[in-house]
């Protein structure tokens, strides 16, 4: 029975985000999520999120492909992570293919494809834009 650990920031939940995580659970038993901090949000995006990290850590957790949650504070500590974890997999969608392959030493890296069409950003942009 494998553990499945995947990572991202879950800003504003869209359908990508549950397609990720349901198909990140089929592939194993277990399945962990580690949530950017809103620092993390930060420094990788530039902006904050709408979501702050505790509703973010609420929302992911309450879904039903989803064991255990865990707050994210550094892209530093993920080979930490994965041990903590004892992850068996690493998921990833695929704008990260092969940034995270130094941890397949550590445990198999898998990237899945983006659900097509539909971001965070995006749904931003277009909130933005209602008139
Ligand atoms: N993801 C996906 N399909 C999408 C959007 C995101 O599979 N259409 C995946 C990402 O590859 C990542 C996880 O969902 O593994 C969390 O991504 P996140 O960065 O939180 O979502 P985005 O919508 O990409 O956010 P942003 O627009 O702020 O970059």
């Amino acid at each position: 029975m494998k553990r499945v650990i995947t990572f991202g920031t879950f800003d504003v939940l869209h359908i990508g985000h549950i397609n990720i995580l349901e198909r990140a659970k089929a592939l194993g038993s277990h399945l962990c999520v580690g949530i950017s901090s809103d620092q993390l949000n930060f420094s990788k995006k530039g902006r904050n999120p709408i979501y702050s990290e505790k509703q973010r850590l609420k929302i992911i957790s309450s879904l039903r492909f989803v064991d255990e949650v865990f707050i994210e504070e550094s892209l530093d500590l993920k080979g930490g992570y994965l041990k903590q974890y004892s992850a068996d997999i690493l998921v990833m969608g695929d704008d990260w293919t092969g940034k995270f392959d130094m941890f397949s030493s550590q445990c198999e890296v898998k990237y899945l494809p983006r659900t097509p069409a539909i971001s965070t950003t995006e749904i931003i942009e277009i909130v933005k834009n209602i008139e």
